[in-house]
């Protein structure tokens, strides 16, 4: 008799079948897969109980000394509202250092561009004091070897630089002169004693051709690890493009559709076999046949459940990418740990989420209704199997 393994609620059980249901259905060599998934996706249901705070985002200004086409974040050289102060910043890292077990937090810092805050060395040393690990996601243009040492003396071991293509495409969207001192951050950082040296490239429809020659270049100038990502439609890639023909605009330069998308996943699986240290990243669930070839993990998100941000301005959310709307505080007036306690149930509840595209799909229980940001920027287009055509 054959069987097939199906989810039933947050079980996963053997059923008999008929062949040609189980042929149509999944492949025999996905089962070990579909465990492994299962496995993954229960780790993160524990979560929706009792969450466990591992990732931190803090959004260390808005400002920034470029202004790419497809910033998510609209950053620009002015922020709107001020950034937090230096003293402000520590008093709630060392709440959170108080509240939770320190040693277990990454933080990732982001922007705008971290490397304008002036006091980034001194708020990274008082992370590294309490045991936090940290790094930043940074456009590079200003990562000299000696500032990037001076990170390392902080205790700081990881940096993120993206470069968004070749030459000519990374200047399309980051601006003219920039490609040469975003390659040179990759080396600056591996000399200065960075032993996590990642690039990350967002793909569109004019780079997806060079992938092959962006990953020969960036592990060529110092990375030792390359994510992919694509472009979500929010900031200047979505409701902040200047009217609706420039959205229109966008859509056509920044969006990949199904085929590419496809194209896309088979590069970063077949490097994955070759053994190279890339991978794509993105908050949903892709099918059963693309998971775990592009990325060690399944498509989870966890925004919320172990991952909250601190915004530049000091408001709390679970996500950088949300929008502001779904602020639960601010960390100035009402402690990071109590916001995270007590007011974080949007984020874990699941019930919310089983609605429109997700309402009926069987794959919800591993999926839970794709990635959070990506379900609030894009609600028409965030479900990574409709990206794929499936
Ligand atoms: C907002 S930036 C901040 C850090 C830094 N300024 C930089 O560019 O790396 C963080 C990451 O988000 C990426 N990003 C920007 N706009 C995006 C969008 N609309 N969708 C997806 N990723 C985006 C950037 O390429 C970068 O890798
Ligand atoms: S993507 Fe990064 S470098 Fe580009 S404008 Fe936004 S914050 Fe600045
Ligand atoms: S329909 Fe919703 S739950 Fe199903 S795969 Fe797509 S995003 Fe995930």
């Amino acid at each position: 008799m054959l069987s097939k393994l199906i989810l039933r609620g947050s079980q996963l059980v053997r059923t008999a079948t008929h062949p040609s249901e189980f042929f149509g259905g999944l492949r025999l060599r996905d089962f070990p897969k579909l465990v492994a998934i299962k496995r993954d996706a229960t780790r993160r249901e524990r979560l929706h109980t009792a969450p466990d705070l591992t990732y931190l985002f803090w959004e260390s200004t808005l400002r920034c000394n470029l202004r790419c086409a497809h910033c998510g974040s609209s950053c620009e050289t002015r922020s709107p509202r001020p950034d937090l102060t230096t003293e402000q910043v520590i008093e709630i890292v060392d709440s959170i250092a108080a509240d939770f077990e320190a040693r277990r937090i990454f933080v990732s810092i982001t922007g705008g561009e971290p490397l304008l805050r002036k006091d980034l060395d001194q708020v990274v040393e008082r992370m590294t004091v309490h045991g936090m690990r940290s790094c930043i996601v940074s456009n590079g243009t200003l990562l000299t070897e000696e500032r990037a040492r001076r990170l390392v003396d902080a205790g700081m071991r990881t940096v993120t630089i993206s470069v968004d293509g070749l030459k000519a495409e990374h200047e399309a969207v980051r601006g003219a002169g920039t490609y040469e001192r975003t390659l040179a951050a990759l080396g600056n950082a591996g000399r200065a004693g960075m032993t996590t040296v990642e690039a990350i490239t967002c793909v569109r429809p004019a780079n997806l051709g060079d992938l092959a020659e962006i990953e020969r270049t960036v592990f060529d100038a110092g990375a030792n690890l390359w994510r992919v990502i694509t472009i979500d439609k929010m900031g200047r890639a979505g409701q902040d493009a200047d009217e609706a023909s420039a959205a229109a605009q966008m859509d056509a330069d920044l969006w990949l559709d199904p085929p590419q998308i496809n194209e896309l996943l088979d590069y970063v699986a077949s490097r994955r076999d070759a053994g190279a240290p890339v991978r794509f990243s993105c908050g949903g669930f892709l099918g059963v046949d693309r998971e775990l070839t592009v990325r060690p993990e399944s498509g989870q998100c966890f925004a919320g459940l172990a991952i909250a941000s601190i915004l530049h301005d000091g408001s709390v959310s679970a996500c950088p990418s949300l929008p502001r709307s779904w602020i639960q505080g601010s960390a100035l007036e009402t402690r990071f740990s109590t916001i995270w306690r007590e007011r974080f149930h949007r984020f874990r509840d699941v019930s919310w989420r089983r609605s429109g595209r997700c309402h009926d799909c069987s794959w919800f229980d591993v999926c839970l209704g794709g990635g959070l940001h990506e379900r609030a920027v894009q609600p028409d287009d965030f479900c990574w199997l409709d990206r794929q055509g499936k």
